[in-house]
């Protein structure tokens, strides 16, 4: 049996021990042999390999990033996408795929599984944890360990000077490394993008900071917006990738609370720290059983399945069920943090 696997989508730490995984596991018990395919859906697109053997993934676990590139491209966008992948596949003798990636990137192939007949078997993978049918994906707890080291040290520069600093981490639908990071850090507000914000409450929750002598500390993500129609998108156009272009929230909130209530404001934009670097001991440990249980779905021909976290437990859901809608923050756990904020 050869078994193909890809990395798709935007990168995140873990995604190098999902590869180990399904290598050590693949060649060490069942005697499979293994093809990368580079930058994501391009490399059987374009039948772009690259050796994936044990002496490949020695060493990669501790490592961020992808040893096999990642990208965005979408085969049924592209021309003849499904009748190229299908020759590749057969031309490198492939008998099925391992994709590790996100909503896109899974989306594509639960399409090429359930209505292609294509053998893919799908891995969860997003620092945004926006992901339905598993509890957490690899990626989220690295990045939500790096914004709350940041807020930390965030507070301390606060205060000191006694300024709002408005710190914008990644999140362009869900709110989870906001509300995790935020209420790790001892945010003074959090907002996410599920639930559209009150620009006056914001400014009174930072009024109310500042009386106490206490620097304000405001974490958003960045495709929060607010509640009265300011629109923080630029224009809502797409960039050549098809991701719509946000504009920087967290600086426009920032200029907004100076103007608002007259004290000083800085925006920090943690951006792609947060993907980058080594992953934590929990995304390694997730990635890794991940990767073993990726391999036993392709063993007993379970294809069209995502391997997935619920409770302690890694199961199988269709492809399909993890992708047909975004897992956003549920308003009762946001409200949970009301009594920090302010
Ligand atoms: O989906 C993961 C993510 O990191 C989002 O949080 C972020 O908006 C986006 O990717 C950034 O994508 P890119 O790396 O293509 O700019």
């Amino acid at each position: 049996m050869r078994i193909g696997v890809l990395t798709g989508g935007g990168d995140c730490p873990g995604l190098n021990a999902v590869i180990r995984g399904v290598v050590r596991k693949g060649v060490q018990d069942y005697g499979y042999d293994f093809i990368g395919f580079r930058d994501g859906w391009r490399g059987p697109l374009e039948a772009d390999t690259v050796q994936l053997d044990i002496p490949a993934v020695r060493g990669i676990l501790p490592r961020g990033g992808t040893i096999l590139g990642s990208s965005r491209t979408n085969p049924l966008k592209a021309e003849n996408g499904i009748r190229r992948i299908k020759e590749n596949l057969s031309k490198l003798e492939v008998d099925a795929l391992i994709t590790i990636g996100g909503e896109d990137t899974l989306g594509v192939a639960a399409r090429l599984a359930d209505e292609y007949g294509i053998a893919c078997v799908g891995v969860p993978k997003t620092i945004d944890n926006d992901l339905s049918a598993t509890d957490y994906t690899f990626g989220f707890d690295t990045a939500v360990n790096i914004a709350t080291e940041a807020i930390d040290r965030l507070h301390t520069t606060a205060e000191s000077h006694m300024r709002v600093l408005v710190v914008e981490v990644m999140g362009r639908h869900a709110g989870w490394i906001a509300l995790h990071s935020g209420l790790a850090g001892g945010a003074n507000a959090i907002l996410i993008p599920e639930q559209r914000f009150d620009l006056a409450q914001v400014c009174s929750w930072v009024e109310s900071r500042f009386k106490i002598r206490y620097a304000p500390i405001v974490v958003i993500a960045e495709g929060a917006m607010p509640k009265d129609g300011d629109m923080v998108l630029k224009d809502g156009s797409q960039d050549s990738f098809g991701h719509v272009r946000l504009s920087g929230v967290g600086e426009w909130l920032a200029k907004q609370i100076e103007d608002r209530t007259g004290q000083e404001a800085r925006t920090t934009v943690l951006g792609h720290v947060q993907r980058g670097g080594t992953p934590s001991a929990f995304d390694r440990w997730l990635a890794t059983r991940f990767g073993l249980h990726a391999i036993e779905a392709v063993r007993d021909g379970d294809f069209g399945k995502m391997v997935a976290l619920q409770g302690t437990d890694i199961v199988r859901v269709p492809i399909a069920d993890a992708t047909a809608k975004l897992k956003t923050v549920d308003p009762k756990l946001y409200a949970e943090a009301d009594v920090f904020f302010g």
